[in-house]
């Protein structure tokens, strides 16, 4: 039972160790041995050993205090103290630091065995409730890991979040409204606002809020309680439960975004506030952002835009037909596109493209563009290439991407016979349907050179006749009705 087991005997008497070795080695135990306290410590320290047998009277040290020592080392070693005499004091000290038990010399051998085998099974249990213990330990460390890193998705879900909200703003949303509603989801709020601060009067002006049904508003932060720190930029001002951050744009302070918790949400001077800090932060960086660039986005828009007002008023001095045309084709296509149901965006490419969707007869020659008289179909088919031309002069501006590929398409027909790419049905833009219809029926009720205006009555009938061939069938019925319920009118 005590094969193989490492034991250290330490006694300043070289006879009781040389009977001491003697005897364990024959049952197996391998034997280190130390005349001195200092030499048994130096073997603690280079060896692993199991059991321990202490004279309590050595030279350089007491046994008991060499016990504490070696305990200290190495906290698993059974230590049983050996002592020709005794004080219960001794026996005492040395249970309180450890020992697992006392051995009066002269002792039996026998006894000796069963006294070794307990402290060995003593030390067994000490060591299964250190590894239990540090199995406990361990899995306590987990725990707090697996918290935290469930606190990190959580943050990282949260950035992934708000920045896919602000990703999907398309232009012709209100990101001002949009910020207020992202930030009041996104912290648990009762009460979000946007101020516009006005740095002339360097006044915060309500722009925009959204909150809960009965939020009390008299602890609310007001405009003229903005800080006057918040306006240089990078500071998150709180007050009570609320929040309020700064929105820059290029180190000018443009507004405020303010939130005020629910009673309920609020766990102030915790994790909780560096959390919403921190998230309010990147919604005011993500509002400032999405700001700054639709105030780009306009600016360049409208210069473009202006371009395109310039190349149609050339047209139009060369053509003084094409002017009221478009006006009025413009009209008639925002109208249909309302009674249709298109959504904003592509309302707003109609306004774009309808004044300009003839563009491409700038490149036609004066020859072929204003001839009284009917055209050849060599010259037709250059007059067709208009549609393709003002593709080609819009396509120069990226934003305009869109737009281009509606004038390219403003001659095609539902049954696959316009040009110039020959589409069919809904392969046709809806944009392009409609202008088709419109464009149509304003040239056959105007006045041409070659030609006199159609009556409404007999222009309509035409539309009608050419629902599902050259015409969209759904949009020429509600361009009918739209007409006869007088609407528009020659
Ligand atoms: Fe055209």
């Amino acid at each position: 039972m005590l094969e193989n087991k490492r034991v250290l005997v330490v006694d300043d008497n070289p006879d009781i160790i040389g009977a001491l070795t003697d005897f364990l080695e024959l049952n197996g135990c391998k034997i280190f041995a130390a005349t001195s306290g200092r030499e048994a410590i130096d073997i603690v320290k280079q060896t692993d050993i199991e059991v321990a047998l202490l004279d309590v009277r050595l030279p350089d040290i007491n046994g008991v205090s060499l016990l504490d020592i070696l305990k200290k080392e190495d906290p698993t070693i059974a230590v049983i103290m050996m002592t020709g005499y005794s004080t219960h004091k001794d026996i005492i000290d040395a249970m309180k630091k450890g020992a697992s038990d006392f051995l009066l010399k002269p002792f039996e051998y026998d006894n000796l065995i069963m006294v070794m085998i307990r402290a060995l099974r003593e030390r067994a249990l000490m060591l299964d409730r250190e590894k239990f213990s540090k199995s406990l330990e361990d899995k306590k460390k987990i725990e707090i890991l697996n918290r935290e890193l469930q606190g990190k998705i959580q943050e990282l879900t949260t950035m992934y979040n708000i920045s896919t909200k602000f990703n999907a703003l398309n232009i012709y949303d209100d990101v001002y409204e949009k910020t207020v509603n992202i930030a009041k989801d996104v912290l648990g709020a009762c009460l979000c606002r946007f101020y516009l601060y006005d740095a002339a009067t360097k006044e915060a002006i309500l722009f925009k809020e959204k909150k809960d049904e009965g939020v009390n508003e008299e602890y609310i932060l007001k405009p003229n309680e903005m800080p006057n720190g918040l306006n240089t930029g990078k500071r998150c001002y709180i007050k009570d439960d609320m929040l309020t951050v700064p929105i820059v744009i290029k180190g000018e302070t443009i507004g405020f975004l303010f939130v005020k918790k629910t009673k309920n949400s609020i766990e102030f001077g915790s994790n909780q506030l560096e959390k919403d800090v921190f998230f309010l932060k990147i919604i005011g960086e993500q509002a400032s952002s999405q700001i700054e660039n639709r105030i780009l986005y306009e600016s360049l828009f409208e210069s473009v835009f202006m371009t395109h007002m310039s190349l149609i008023t050339a047209i139009n001095k060369r053509d003084s037909y094409t002017e009221n045309h478009c006006k009025r084709v413009t009209e008639m296509s925002l109208t249909l596109a309302d009674k249709i149901g298109l959504n904003s965006l592509e309302k707003d490419i109609l306004r774009v493209v309808g004044p300009i969707h003839d563009l491409g007869k700038i490149g036609i020659p004066d020859a072929i563009l204003l001839k009284p008289e009917k055209l050849t179909p060599e010259e037709y088919t250059i007059m067709k290439s208009h549609s393709t031309l003002g593709e080609e002069i819009l396509s120069r501006f990226e934003i305009l991407s869109r737009e281009s590929m509606i004038i390219r398409a403003h001659h095609e027909r539902f049954d696959g016979r316009g040009y110039p790419d020959g589409k069919s049905g809904n392969n046709i833009p809806v944009c392009a349907r409609i202008l088709a219809v419109c464009d149509t029926f304003d040239a056959m009720t105007t006045d041409r050179p070659y030609r006199k205006a159609l009556t409404v009555e007999d222009a309509l009938m035409e539309i009608e006749r050419c629902a599902g061939t050259q015409f969209d069938p759904d949009i020429a019925v509600m361009f009918i009705k739209m007409i006869k319920n007088g609407n528009y009118g020659t």
